[in-house]
């Protein structure tokens, strides 16, 4: 067999569509031949344009040379029928997602290729092991998933299937490393990794929405600014588009048998069908005015009123410490005795838990406190949640004097577990049971996350700072309060949480990881 990191190779593309043009740019520009091929001659013509125009860009760019520009194109061809893959010694179908059409695509090139030739699918949610069916020799079946924009997007997931070889598994690695793109090693399973581990953001947050916990913006601003994602998941599902995003959330959920982790939501389905997609459509969870998003209103502080006095709960002695700092900042008065003074508004700082269960269980008044999630980064917004018997003085008096610090304030309704320590604690649980499954090892979950999702820390990572056992805390009062097994922790999670490991280091289990 060929070495893959070194040796010339060539490439046969099937499908010359949106995916097959980027996959044959980064391989042409990578040195290797690129064959190229669809049923649509014209689209294949077209695919070439595109590559020689983004060569040429990559050039005016000063990105690329333009002798080596010259040279890529040089290596792409197209050609006129699948029997013209004969010299090919890797084939990428990246053709519509169909399972009959990708095996009997394969099983067709098995017959043309040479033995030892690697047939890889791109395909995104069809199993690998069942599109290899079709094939004789299904050890040299895999999958390659690539992401859209090919050239920007620099995760691969190499997906084995069933019966894939392990040479052909370590040859794909090689070869998405020359076009210079980072693989992660996963097993055939629902959404590979990153498509399953993306339900967490998604299906939390809608969760929050069908609750009315919070509104559509509210969760999207705290999960930027205190959790530090590029998007929140409204903002992510109106550029994906739920034509796109509620077939794949019921997809995964049906194909893991209806586990209540990856549930979808009954609002997701009724605005898919409604015809409510996102941006595509010009309204989803936002309204657009010509491509701009149109900003919902948001209701001005109350002002700070005289007299206003808050205590904060000494129930997690670091989030105490952090509050008092932010209210000194804010200039507010405090009140620093064990319990609060008549007058005073009571803050607590809860961990999975709703406002109304935080208050009753230290033996406050329901009536004058307010809750606030100091888990996460507080430097840009402050999240606040209020019981049902909150009243509306004590509400305005703590969003008063949080605003009175400079940050932007979000006040939500009484939800166990406020948004971040929703969302987050499920991304992380969707992690930890992806690495309990061996789906992905722990390294390559984080680097699919980062890679593939754009979070600025992996799962796992975060699992780490934030503490398994905090994580674990959350997650064990959601599956209390709601009685919902979707909560349930992931033995992952638990097991390292009561052992004070790592969720993402296996080396420091001293017998051993789980998984190799
Ligand atoms: P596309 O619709 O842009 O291109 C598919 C191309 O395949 C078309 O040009 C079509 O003429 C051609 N084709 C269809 N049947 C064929 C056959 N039997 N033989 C040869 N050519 C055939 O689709 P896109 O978006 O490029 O997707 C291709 C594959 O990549 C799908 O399996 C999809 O699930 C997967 N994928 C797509 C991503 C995306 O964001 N678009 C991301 C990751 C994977």
């Amino acid at each position: 067999m060929k070495d893959f990191a070194t040796s010339p190779l060539t490439l046969g593309i099937i499908g010359a569509g949106i995916m097959g043009r980027g996959i044959a740019q980064i391989a042409a520009s990578s040195g290797i031949e690129v064959l190229i091929s669809d049923t649509n001659t014209a689209i294949m013509a077209e695919a070439v344009d595109f590559v020689h125009k983004m060569l040429d860009r990559a050039v005016e760019k000063g990105r690329l040379d333009a002798a080596d520009a010259d040279s890529a194109k040089h290596r792409l061809r197209t050609v006129a029928s699948l029997a013209d893959m004969k010299s090919a010694d890797i084939v990428v179908e990246a053709v519509v997602e169909n399972l009959q059409v990708k095996q009997s695509l394969f099983g067709e090139l098995e017959r043309i290729v040479a033995d030892e030739c690697i047939l890889a699918t791109n395909t995104s949610s069809l199993s690998v092991t069942a599109v290899a069916t079709a094939c004789k020799h299904q050890q040299r079946v895999a999958g390659c998933h690539f992401f859209n924009p090919v050239p920007l997007m620099k995760l691969v997931e190499v997906i084995g299937g069933v019966r894939t070889a392990r040479p052909v598994v370590q040859q794909l690695h090689a070869f998405i490393r020359r076009l210079g793109h980072t693989p992660v090693q996963v097993r055939d399973a629902p959404g590979f990794l990153v498509n399953h581990l993306g339900r967490g953001l998604n299906t939390e947050g809608l969760r929050i929405l069908f609750e009315d916990a919070a509104q559509v913006h509210e969760v999207d601003e705290v999960m930027r600014d205190c959790v530090g994602l590029r998007m929140g998941p409204f903002e992510l599902m109106d550029l994906t588009g739920l034509d796109v995003t509620c077939p794949a959330n019921e997809q995964i959920h049906e194909q893991y048998y209806q586990e209540p982790r990856v549930r979808p939501t009954p609002l997701l389905r009724q605005r898919y069908v409604a015809g409510v997609l996102g941006r595509k459509s010009g309204e989803g969870f936002y309204l657009y005015d010509k491509g701009a998003r149109v900003e919902p209103e948001r209701a001005p502080a109350p002002p700070l009123s005289k007299g206003l006095r808050l205590w904060v709960s000494r129930d997690e002695a670091e989030f105490h410490g952090r509050i008092i700092a932010l209210l000194e900042q804010a200039g507010v008065e405090l009140d620093r005795g064990g319990k609060p003074e008549t007058g005073s508004i009571a803050v607590v700082t809860p961990l999975g838990c709703d406002a109304t269960t935080a208050c009753l269980a230290q033996g406050l008044d329901p009536g004058t406190t307010v809750a606030v999630d100091a888990l996460f980064e507080l430097d840009k917004r402050v999240c606040l949640m209020s019981s049902p018997a909150t009243t509306p003085a004590a509400l305005n008096g703590a969003w008063a004097a949080f605003a009175a610090s400079g940050r932007a304030v979000t006040v939500m309704r009484d939800s166990a577990g406020f948004i971040a320590q929703r969302i987050v604690a499920n991304i992380i649980n969707t992690a930890c049971d992806i690495a309990q499954e061996g789906v992905a090892r722990p390294e390559d979950i984080d680097t699919g996350a980062r890679l593939g999702l754009g979070y600025p820390r992996g799962p796992l990572a975060l699992g780490d700072d934030i503490g398994a056992h905090r994580v674990l805390a959350i997650l064990e009062h959601l599956q209390s309060l709601y009685g919902d097994p979707r909560y349930r922790p992931s033995i992952w999670l638990r097991r390292r949480a009561m052992l004070g490991l790592s969720l993402l280091h296996t080396e420091n289990a001293g017998g051993g990881s789980e998984h190799a």
